[in-house]
């Protein structure tokens, strides 16, 4: 199949051209467009919705047909179309959902909807080939959540944060250090300059006999401790002391998403394990639980940086290998879809 998929849940408006799955079961991107709001974040920084919302009306049309020509590739050329129904902000996925029932009334194409929350985990399916049974691991903006996936479309939602999530603590605790937005990659490019050992900081819930997760108390405990340190010196940090901070939070919130990660890989006995989601394209998370991994025999899959974030290569990827189809008279935006209800199915 060769599907357009349609993606607009933050403040990025994205689309692409996909095409598979192969005979091998991998999806191959023919175009990836992003357009996003450098400009707006900077100014406000972090995400304004309506702002956001704006400028997305004007872009989506261009950048769906940018798509099409970098694909060489006409409407009639498409399979379907596939959009991110949710979750995210209502305003953006407005945008792409009404967008994508159009087109797919005009052009005659069936339509897919998809949970951005999946979408992320088929990024994996791009470049590589997982296999089941799979521990998700999903670390986004919003989202903390541990699924075990047992085929596609099949899957068990075992914990999530019960407060902010990883890409969030990152954020937060990267404005308090005075780091542009997004603050993960900030942080994390100072971080590779510092000592992890530096500050003692909490890794809350990483002991919990479960497979949730809590970041709101490590984001207070870095505020406070900077607080701390500036007010014993009485003047800002220095070069140093700043990216030994970074490394000790980033090295935090690693240590606590490797161990609750290995600890359900070990416990439902998988096969492989994989990460979604903007904070997967970090690279001490990367090499730390490659480590874990090797150790263990297990193989794992992480995409690579571009696709880790936003984009609409992934929403295509998920509808070209689990498609279900939707009458576009029937198709709403729904900024609260989740993996813990709505669409989760119940494990054999
Ligand atoms: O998946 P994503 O693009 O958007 C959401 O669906 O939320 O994730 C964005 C998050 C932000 O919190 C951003 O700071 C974080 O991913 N992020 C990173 C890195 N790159 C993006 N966090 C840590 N290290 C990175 N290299
Ligand atoms: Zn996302």
């Amino acid at each position: 199949m060769v599907i357009l998929g349609i993606e607009t849940s933050c403040d990025e408006t994205a689309a692409a051209i996909v095409e598979g799955p192969n005979e091998k079961g991998r999806v191959k991107i023919l175009s990836n467009v992003i357009s996003s709001t450098p400009d707006l974040l900077a100014k406000y920084g972090g995400v304004l919705p309506e702002q956001t919302a704006r400028r997305q009306l004007e872009s989506i049309i261009p950048v769906i047909q940018e798509t099409l020509q970098q694909a060489q590739c006409q409407p009639q050329g498409l399979d379907a179309i596939a959009v991110t129904q949710g979750p995210g902000l209502i305003g953006s996925l407005l945008i792409g959902v009404e967008t994508a029932k159009v087109l797919s009334v005009v052009w005659n194409k069936p339509l897919i909807p998809v949970n951005h929350l999946l979408g992320h985990f088929y990024a994996n399916w791009i470049q590589d080939l997982p296999k089941f049974p799979n521990l998700g691991l999903l670390v986004s903006g919003g989202h903390t959540d541990l699924v075990l996936f047992t085929d596609h479309g099949k899957y068990q939602y075992l914990g999530g944060t019960r407060d902010d999530a990883a890409g969030e603590c990152f954020d937060k605790s990267a404005r308090a250090l005075g780091l542009p937005f997004p603050g993960g990659p900030a942080l994390a490019q100072q971080a590779q300059m510092g000592n992890p050992n530096a500050y003692k900081l909490p890794r809350p819930m990483i002991n919990s006999g479960n497979f949730d997760f809590s970041f709101s108390g490590l984001k207070t405990a870095v505020i406070n401790l900077l607080e701390l340190v500036v007010q014993m010196k009485s003047e800002k940090l220095t070069p140093t002391e700043l990216c030994d901070l970074c490394a000790s939070i980033e090295a935090a919130i690693v240590d606590t998403l490797v161990k609750k990660t290995i600890k359900a890989a070990q416990r439902y006995q998988v096969e492989q394990i994989m990460v979604a989601g903007g904070v997967a394209a970090n690279q001490t998370l990367k090499k730390n639980l490659a480590v874990e991994c090797r150790r263990l025999k297990i193989p794992l899959h992480i995409p690579t940086p571009t696709l880790c974030t936003d984009n609409a290569a992934m929403i295509g990827s998920f509808a070209c290998i689990y498609p279900q189809i939707i009458d576009p008279t029937h198709l709403e935006a729904n900024p609260n879809l989740s993996l813990d209800n709505e669409t989760s199915l119940p494990l054999d």
